[in-house]
Protein backbone atom coordinates (compact mmCIF):
# COMPACT_ATOMS: atom_id res chain seq x y z
CA UNK A 1 0.00 0.00 0.00
CA UNK A 2 2.63 2.49 1.01
CA UNK A 3 4.50 1.53 -1.97
CA UNK A 4 2.00 1.82 -4.09
CA UNK A 5 0.77 5.40 -2.40
CA UNK A 6 4.61 6.19 -3.17
CA UNK A 7 4.57 4.89 -6.47
CA UNK A 8 1.25 6.24 -7.40
CA UNK A 9 2.54 9.83 -6.28
CA UNK A 10 5.68 9.86 -8.41
CA UNK A 11 3.34 8.85 -10.83
CA UNK A 12 1.76 11.41 -10.20
CA UNK A 13 4.68 13.73 -9.93
CA UNK A 14 5.99 12.32 -13.34
CA UNK A 15 2.90 13.13 -15.13
CA UNK A 16 2.67 16.78 -13.88
CA UNK A 17 6.62 17.43 -14.77
CA UNK A 18 5.33 15.93 -18.52
CA UNK A 19 2.74 18.05 -18.78
CA UNK A 20 4.53 21.55 -17.25
CA UNK A 21 7.40 19.90 -20.15
CA UNK A 22 5.05 19.72 -22.15
CA UNK A 23 3.96 23.34 -21.72
CA UNK A 24 7.40 24.69 -21.38
CA UNK A 25 7.97 22.98 -25.16
CA UNK A 26 4.73 24.27 -26.83
CA UNK A 27 6.01 26.73 -29.20
CA UNK A 28 5.33 30.47 -28.84
CA UNK A 29 3.93 32.47 -30.70
CA UNK A 30 7.70 33.59 -31.96
CA UNK A 31 8.71 30.58 -32.38
CA UNK A 32 6.43 30.17 -34.96
CA UNK A 33 6.14 33.50 -36.87
CA UNK A 34 8.23 33.70 -39.61
CA UNK A 35 10.63 37.18 -39.47
CA UNK A 36 10.44 38.18 -43.58
CA UNK A 37 6.67 38.46 -43.23
CA UNK A 38 6.74 40.24 -39.92
CA UNK A 39 9.08 42.24 -41.75
CA UNK A 40 7.10 42.56 -45.00
CA UNK A 41 3.92 43.59 -42.96
CA UNK A 42 5.82 46.13 -40.91
CA UNK A 43 8.80 47.78 -43.21
CA UNK A 44 7.84 47.88 -46.38
CA UNK A 45 5.24 48.88 -49.05
CA UNK A 46 5.58 48.27 -52.29
CA UNK A 47 2.94 49.24 -54.57
CA UNK A 48 4.06 52.69 -53.14
CA UNK A 49 7.54 52.44 -54.47
CA UNK A 50 6.58 51.64 -57.57
CA UNK A 51 4.22 54.56 -57.40
CA UNK A 52 7.34 56.84 -56.75
CA UNK A 53 9.38 55.64 -59.06
CA UNK A 54 6.49 55.75 -62.22
CA UNK A 55 5.93 59.56 -61.04
CA UNK A 56 9.80 60.49 -60.74
CA UNK A 57 10.65 58.91 -63.79
CA UNK A 58 7.39 59.91 -65.79
CA UNK A 59 8.32 63.78 -64.67
CA UNK A 60 11.93 63.36 -65.62
CA UNK A 61 12.07 61.59 -68.77
CA UNK A 62 8.15 61.75 -69.74
CA UNK A 63 7.44 58.10 -70.42
CA UNK A 64 7.31 55.16 -68.40
CA UNK A 65 10.03 53.30 -67.28
CA UNK A 66 10.18 49.55 -68.16
CA UNK A 67 13.25 48.04 -66.44
CA UNK A 68 14.34 47.74 -62.74
CA UNK A 69 17.04 46.66 -60.86
CA UNK A 70 16.53 46.71 -56.87
CA UNK A 71 20.15 46.80 -55.43
CA UNK A 72 20.07 45.08 -51.73
CA UNK A 73 16.33 44.07 -52.94
CA UNK A 74 16.01 41.47 -49.81
CA UNK A 75 13.11 39.26 -50.43
CA UNK A 76 12.51 41.37 -53.73
CA UNK A 77 9.37 42.46 -53.17
CA UNK A 78 9.90 45.68 -55.00
CA UNK A 79 10.75 43.81 -58.00
CA UNK A 80 7.65 41.58 -57.84
CA UNK A 81 5.36 44.54 -57.71
CA UNK A 82 7.01 46.30 -60.79
CA UNK A 83 6.72 43.55 -63.11
CA UNK A 84 2.99 42.89 -62.10
CA UNK A 85 2.16 46.41 -62.88
CA UNK A 86 2.96 46.37 -66.55
CA UNK A 87 3.28 43.15 -69.24
CA UNK A 88 6.25 45.18 -70.77
CA UNK A 89 7.91 45.40 -67.59
CA UNK A 90 11.40 43.54 -66.66
CA UNK A 91 13.29 43.72 -63.06
CA UNK A 92 16.85 42.52 -61.96
CA UNK A 93 17.23 41.42 -57.99
CA UNK A 94 20.52 41.93 -56.68
CA UNK A 95 21.01 40.64 -53.01
CA UNK A 96 23.91 38.87 -51.27
CA UNK A 97 21.69 36.81 -48.53
CA UNK A 98 21.04 33.36 -49.80
CA UNK A 99 18.13 32.76 -47.14
CA UNK A 100 16.61 35.82 -48.05
CA UNK A 101 16.57 35.63 -51.48
CA UNK A 102 15.22 31.85 -51.74
CA UNK A 103 12.33 33.65 -48.83
CA UNK A 104 11.63 36.06 -51.71
CA UNK A 105 11.52 33.17 -54.17
CA UNK A 106 9.29 30.66 -52.70
CA UNK A 107 6.70 33.25 -50.98
CA UNK A 108 6.83 36.75 -53.38
CA UNK A 109 7.87 35.42 -56.56
CA UNK A 110 5.68 32.32 -55.74
CA UNK A 111 2.36 34.37 -56.00
CA UNK A 112 3.27 35.60 -59.32
CA UNK A 113 1.81 33.46 -62.32
CA UNK A 114 4.32 31.79 -64.20
CA UNK A 115 4.32 34.47 -67.08
CA UNK A 116 4.70 37.34 -64.60
CA UNK A 117 7.50 35.41 -62.43
CA UNK A 118 9.79 35.07 -65.40
CA UNK A 119 10.19 38.85 -66.12
CA UNK A 120 12.23 38.55 -62.81
CA UNK A 121 16.02 37.56 -62.83
CA UNK A 122 17.50 37.09 -59.01
CA UNK A 123 20.78 37.48 -58.94
CA UNK A 124 23.26 36.57 -55.79
CA UNK A 125 26.05 39.16 -56.21
CA UNK A 126 27.52 42.04 -53.96
CA UNK A 127 25.43 45.18 -55.68
CA UNK A 128 29.18 46.28 -56.98
CA UNK A 129 28.97 43.40 -59.51
CA UNK A 130 27.41 44.14 -63.11
CA UNK A 131 25.81 41.67 -64.75
CA UNK A 132 22.21 43.25 -65.44
CA UNK A 133 21.72 45.12 -68.51
CA UNK A 134 21.47 48.70 -68.44
CA UNK A 135 18.01 49.61 -66.48
CA UNK A 136 16.15 52.76 -66.46
CA UNK A 137 15.56 52.59 -62.51
CA UNK A 138 18.31 51.49 -60.43
CA UNK A 139 16.91 51.41 -57.07
CA UNK A 140 18.87 51.00 -53.67
CA UNK A 141 15.79 51.54 -50.72
CA UNK A 142 15.52 51.31 -46.90
CA UNK A 143 18.63 52.97 -46.07
CA UNK A 144 20.83 49.55 -47.21
CA UNK A 145 23.56 51.49 -49.05
CA UNK A 146 24.95 52.98 -45.17
CA UNK A 147 26.70 49.59 -44.86
CA UNK A 148 29.44 51.24 -46.77
CA UNK A 149 31.22 53.66 -44.25
CA UNK A 150 33.99 55.49 -45.97
CA UNK A 151 33.54 58.07 -49.03
CA UNK A 152 35.81 55.85 -50.83
CA UNK A 153 33.58 52.79 -50.94
CA UNK A 154 30.05 54.94 -51.21
CA UNK A 155 31.57 56.31 -54.06
CA UNK A 156 32.64 53.27 -55.75
CA UNK A 157 29.27 51.86 -55.55
CA UNK A 158 27.70 54.95 -57.33
CA UNK A 159 29.82 54.36 -59.91
CA UNK A 160 28.98 51.01 -60.51
CA UNK A 161 25.47 51.46 -59.91
CA UNK A 162 25.44 54.89 -62.94
CA UNK A 163 27.12 52.27 -65.47
CA UNK A 164 24.10 49.56 -64.71
CA UNK A 165 21.65 52.75 -65.76
CA UNK A 166 20.64 53.46 -69.74
CA UNK A 167 21.92 56.87 -70.78
CA UNK A 168 19.09 58.40 -69.24
CA UNK A 169 18.27 56.29 -66.02
CA UNK A 170 17.43 57.27 -62.86
CA UNK A 171 18.88 56.26 -59.80
CA UNK A 172 16.39 55.95 -56.67
CA UNK A 173 17.38 55.84 -52.94
CA UNK A 174 15.56 56.75 -49.72
CA UNK A 175 17.15 58.48 -46.54
CA UNK A 176 16.45 59.28 -43.08
CA UNK A 177 17.28 61.51 -40.78
CA UNK A 178 15.94 64.71 -38.34
CA UNK A 179 17.37 64.88 -34.50
CA UNK A 180 14.91 61.70 -33.13
CA UNK A 181 17.53 59.51 -35.53
CA UNK A 182 20.25 60.04 -33.87
CA UNK A 183 18.66 59.50 -30.37
CA UNK A 184 20.14 55.99 -28.97
CA UNK A 185 18.63 53.95 -26.42
CA UNK A 186 15.14 54.86 -28.56
CA UNK A 187 12.53 52.31 -29.23
CA UNK A 188 9.64 53.24 -32.01
CA UNK A 189 7.00 51.30 -31.03
CA UNK A 190 3.92 50.02 -33.85
CA UNK A 191 1.30 47.68 -33.57
CA UNK A 192 0.99 45.78 -37.17
CA UNK A 193 -2.55 44.13 -37.03
CA UNK A 194 -4.34 44.07 -33.87
CA UNK A 195 -6.28 40.82 -32.87
CA UNK A 196 -5.16 37.01 -32.40
CA UNK A 197 -2.35 37.39 -34.64
CA UNK A 198 -1.36 40.44 -34.08
CA UNK A 199 1.98 41.58 -33.55
CA UNK A 200 4.39 45.16 -32.32
CA UNK A 201 7.33 46.12 -34.44
CA UNK A 202 10.26 47.74 -32.41
CA UNK A 203 12.63 49.93 -34.03
CA UNK A 204 15.53 50.78 -31.64
CA UNK A 205 18.16 52.62 -32.04
CA UNK A 206 20.91 51.54 -30.01
CA UNK A 207 24.15 52.92 -31.09
CA UNK A 208 25.19 56.49 -32.19
CA UNK A 209 28.99 57.62 -32.73
CA UNK A 210 29.14 61.35 -33.16
CA UNK A 211 32.91 60.70 -34.01
CA UNK A 212 32.54 58.60 -37.03
CA UNK A 213 28.86 58.65 -37.73
CA UNK A 214 28.36 54.47 -37.06
CA UNK A 215 24.77 53.62 -35.59
CA UNK A 216 23.57 50.47 -34.80
CA UNK A 217 19.62 49.36 -35.60
CA UNK A 218 17.93 46.31 -34.46
CA UNK A 219 14.05 45.63 -34.82
CA UNK A 220 12.77 43.05 -32.23
CA UNK A 221 8.79 41.85 -33.51
CA UNK A 222 6.78 40.89 -30.06
CA UNK A 223 3.86 38.36 -29.88
CA UNK A 224 0.46 38.40 -27.98
CA UNK A 225 1.65 35.67 -25.50
CA UNK A 226 4.57 38.30 -24.47
CA UNK A 227 7.05 35.84 -26.68
CA UNK A 228 9.78 38.29 -28.99
CA UNK A 229 11.79 37.72 -32.31
CA UNK A 230 14.62 39.84 -30.77
CA UNK A 231 17.30 40.84 -33.13
CA UNK A 232 15.30 39.93 -36.04
CA UNK A 233 17.10 41.74 -38.24
CA UNK A 234 20.08 44.17 -37.37
CA UNK A 235 22.18 46.89 -39.02
CA UNK A 236 25.65 48.32 -38.32
CA UNK A 237 25.92 51.37 -40.39
CA UNK A 238 26.71 54.91 -41.50
CA UNK A 239 24.99 57.52 -40.91
CA UNK A 240 25.22 59.40 -44.00
CA UNK A 241 23.50 62.66 -44.70
CA UNK A 242 22.08 64.42 -48.07
CA UNK A 243 24.48 66.91 -48.59
CA UNK A 244 26.87 64.06 -48.11
CA UNK A 245 25.56 61.67 -50.48
CA UNK A 246 24.62 64.05 -53.37
CA UNK A 247 28.34 65.61 -53.14
CA UNK A 248 29.01 62.20 -53.62
CA UNK A 249 26.70 61.36 -56.61
CA UNK A 250 27.66 64.02 -58.60
CA UNK A 251 31.36 62.94 -58.01
CA UNK A 252 30.87 59.69 -59.52
CA UNK A 253 29.54 61.12 -62.87
CA UNK A 254 25.85 61.81 -61.57
CA UNK A 255 24.17 64.71 -63.93
CA UNK A 256 22.22 65.78 -60.90
CA UNK A 257 21.28 64.25 -57.76
CA UNK A 258 17.58 65.82 -56.74
CA UNK A 259 15.77 65.33 -53.56
CA UNK A 260 12.16 64.19 -53.27
CA UNK A 261 9.83 65.02 -50.03
CA UNK A 262 6.77 64.62 -49.10
CA UNK A 263 5.24 67.80 -48.51
CA UNK A 264 1.74 66.37 -47.61
CA UNK A 265 2.24 66.70 -43.36
CA UNK A 266 -1.34 64.88 -42.62
CA UNK A 267 0.36 60.94 -42.42
CA UNK A 268 -3.10 59.49 -43.21
CA UNK A 269 -3.56 61.62 -46.91
CA UNK A 270 -0.94 60.36 -49.70
CA UNK A 271 2.31 61.23 -49.76
CA UNK A 272 2.88 64.73 -52.18
CA UNK A 273 6.85 64.41 -53.91
CA UNK A 274 8.01 67.65 -55.03
CA UNK A 275 11.44 68.59 -55.60
CA UNK A 276 13.03 70.94 -53.08
CA UNK A 277 16.07 72.59 -51.66
CA UNK A 278 14.38 73.82 -48.74
CA UNK A 279 12.18 71.84 -45.87
CA UNK A 280 11.03 72.32 -42.29
CA UNK A 281 13.00 70.82 -39.87
CA UNK A 282 10.54 67.95 -38.76
CA UNK A 283 12.18 65.98 -35.98
CA UNK A 284 12.12 62.67 -38.27
CA UNK A 285 11.90 62.32 -41.92
CA UNK A 286 12.37 60.07 -44.56
CA UNK A 287 13.16 61.47 -48.25
CA UNK A 288 14.26 60.45 -51.68
CA UNK A 289 17.47 61.27 -53.59
CA UNK A 290 16.99 60.75 -57.52
CA UNK A 291 20.01 60.61 -59.56
CA UNK A 292 20.08 61.27 -62.98
CA UNK A 293 22.72 59.49 -65.28
C1 LIG B 1 18.06 46.66 -45.02
S1 LIG B 1 17.97 45.20 -45.99
C2 LIG B 1 17.00 45.87 -47.29
C3 LIG B 1 16.05 44.91 -47.92
C4 LIG B 1 15.08 45.56 -48.92
N1 LIG B 1 15.77 46.37 -49.89
C5 LIG B 1 14.03 46.43 -48.28
O1 LIG B 1 13.74 47.49 -48.82
O2 LIG B 1 13.47 46.09 -47.27
C6 LIG B 1 19.60 45.11 -46.65
C7 LIG B 1 19.87 43.97 -47.62
O3 LIG B 1 21.12 44.25 -48.28
C8 LIG B 1 21.82 43.02 -48.48
N2 LIG B 1 23.24 43.39 -48.67
C9 LIG B 1 24.08 43.97 -47.78
N3 LIG B 1 25.27 44.23 -48.36
C10 LIG B 1 25.18 43.85 -49.66
C11 LIG B 1 26.06 43.90 -50.79
N4 LIG B 1 27.27 44.40 -50.68
N5 LIG B 1 25.62 43.40 -51.97
C12 LIG B 1 24.35 42.88 -52.08
N6 LIG B 1 23.48 42.84 -51.06
C13 LIG B 1 23.88 43.31 -49.87
C14 LIG B 1 21.49 42.20 -47.25
O4 LIG B 1 21.63 40.83 -47.53
C15 LIG B 1 20.04 42.60 -46.99
O5 LIG B 1 19.14 41.72 -47.62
Amino acid sequence: MAKGNHSNKHAIRNSKTQEKSAADLSPTMADEADKFDCYLQSVQEPEHEVDMFNLVYNEINGRKPLTLREDFCGTFAVCCDWVKSDKNRRAWAVDLSDETLQWGKDHNLGKLKPAVAERVEVLRQDVREGNTPPVDILAAQNFSFWCFKTRTELLDYFRKARANLADDGLMIMDMMGGQDCYDTDLVDKRTIVKGKNGFKYHWEQAYFNPVNADVSFYIHFKFGDGSKLKRAFEYHWRFWTIPEVRELLLEAGFSEALVYWDEEEDEDKDAKWVTTEEMRNDASWICYIVARK
